[in-house]
């Protein structure tokens, strides 16, 4: 079937020994963009919502479940990424083994991942500025008709990753500084402040879900099993693993610079791995000392960091928080720009999409204009749509392309067992498998809108493909008739 035609990993290797892409980056670099894009929404925001919509103190579990799945999802990437380092990551992956269009459709879901990431960081990074410098949230805030501030932060970070993979790591790396000395800030200042009584019961016991909450945004699981939509206890505590889970998106993202990086057979997995465990081990500290300081019934949604310093007194430990919040969610979209022009440069490449978005800049190395087109529909999108809401899309996007790549790792094994593997998984299949299924279960603990999006924007990307790349594809025989003849 023509639809699972494959391209062999032979090609891919040789293209990234001829890529354009300059190779500038070292595993600090990529430990620095992994942290860069892994902080954000998810621990300075994401944390106190959940704990108080769905988990209590439990969040802090609920962030343990995440790392865990995301820590198995990332032993898959780094086998990938270390022994077919190329822009693209788990398209290319699946481009070489369970073919074109199960590719497609992981590319369609990374870009969605990607640009919706960005423009719902956009409009929370605007939100926070605006609270810092008190600007007038008709320009700045949520309900701005245009949201100006995510605009122009969008417009300022393209122009970055345009100019230069170098550039744009050294500016992360000092986003990255910042953020993480306001994570550690949060867990030594915090610990003093932490009290038992908002601690017990850890896991609170379930209670009906509030009413006016409906199904469609009940989770999947629930939905399917016919429950009673219920918030707290076991249920309420894997419903906030599966949300919180958008912390963790976003270290994939260093598997799309294996043809930029200098060693990638050991530094991909470094970075990968490395980040993935730093900021797994801030997340749980952080969301112990939150639920610790303030009762889960009483947190503040808008900056439940923040306010639980200034209830202790210490406005100046939230005002850095907010300093460090805005950094942080800057680094994120930095990477997420980064990330969507490799994607889309991988994609063109096959055929996939229009060969002329591939094109790298001869001076800068960068594949300007799919940075660029993705940056300007993001700033469009983020400018006149209230999308907050559509953070769990980032989620189901990540997670569905973790099936895939699981799925990939043990294809690729039985498909070329001769190929170098710096890095391997342990105990494949049993261990990618069982990445597959704690995805999915993840992903079924999402609700029941988020899956009705997830399917329009599964159905738009099919008919991109059988109107567009299913023809265009490198791959397509029409477009090598010697070879087919
Ligand atoms: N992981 C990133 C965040 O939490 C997307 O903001």
């Amino acid at each position: 079937m023509s639809v699972l035609r494959t391209l062999p990993v032979e090609v891919i290797l040789r293209r990234g020994e001829e890529a354009s892409l300059k190779r500038r980056l070292r595993a600090r670099d990529l430990v620095g963009f992994g942290i860069g894009i892994i902080i954000g929404t998810g621990i300075f925001t994401l944390a106190g919502v959940e704990a108080r919509q769905h988990a209590g103190p439990a969040v802090t579990l609920s962030f343990v479940i995440g790392a865990v799945v995301a820590g198995l999802a990332a032993l898959c990437y780094a086998e990938l990424a270390s022994s077919v380092p190329t822009a693209g990551s788990a398209y290319t992956y699946a481009l070489a083994t369970v073919g074109e269009l199960f590719a497609w459709i992981i590319g369609w879901d990374l870009l969605l991942e990607f640009a919706l990431g960005a423009a719902v960081v956009s409009r929370g990074w605007s939100g926070y500025l605006a609270n810092l410098f008190d600007l007038p949230p008709a320009l700045f805030g949520e309900n701005a008709v245009v949201n100006v501030g995510a605009v122009l932060i969008i417009a300022a970070l393209t122009t970055v990753a345009v100019l230069g993979i170098r550039q744009s790591a050294t500016f992360t790396n000092a986003l990255v500084l910042v953020k993480v000395a306001v994570c550690v800030l949060v867990l030594v200042v915090g610990a003093f402040f932490v009290r038992r009584a908002n601690l017990v019961p850890f896991l609170p016991p379930a209670q009906p879900a509030p009413p006016g909450a409906g199904t469609l945004h009940q989770p999947v699981v629930q939905a399917l099993l016919g429950l009673t939509p219920s918030v707290y206890g076991v249920a309420g505590m894997l419903t906030a693993a599966a949300v919180v889970f958008f912390g963790y998106t976003g270290f994939e993202a260093l598997a799309n610079l294996g043809e930029e990086t200098r060693h990638p057979q050991r530094d991909l997995r470094i970075g990968i791995l490395g980040a993935l465990g730093v900021c797994a081990l801030l997340y749980v500290g952080v969301s112990l000392v939150l639920t610790g300081m303030a009762d889960y019934r009483t947190i503040d949604p808008g900056a439940p960091l923040a306010a639980a310093f200034n209830a202790v007194h210490l406005p100046w430990v939230g005002a850095l928080i907010s300093l460090g919040a805005v950094a942080g969610l800057t680094s994120v979209m930095m990477v997420e720009l980064v990330t969507i022009g490799r994607i889309g440069f991988a994609m063109g490449r096959d055929g996939l999409l229009p060969p002329a978005l591939a094109r790298v800049h001869p001076r800068w190395g960068t594949p300007y204009r799919m940075t660029v087109g993705g940056a300007a529909l993001i700033a469009v999108l983020a400018a006149l749509v209230p999308i907050s809401a559509l953070a769990d899309m980032v989620s189901i996007g990540a997670l569905s392309a973790m099936i895939i790549v699981a799925v990939a790792v043990p294809v690729l094994r039985r498909a070329r067992p001769e190929l170098a593997r710096p890095f391997r998984v342990p105990l494949s299949p049993v261990l990618p498998v069982l990445t597959a299924l704690a995805c999915l279960y993840l992903m079924l603990n999402l609700d029941v809108l988020t899956w009705l999006r997830f399917a329009v924007w599964l159905a738009a990307g099919l008919l991109i493909y059988f109107g567009y790349g299913y023809r265009n594809s490198r791959l397509a025989p029409a477009r090598h008739p010697r070879r087919s003849a």
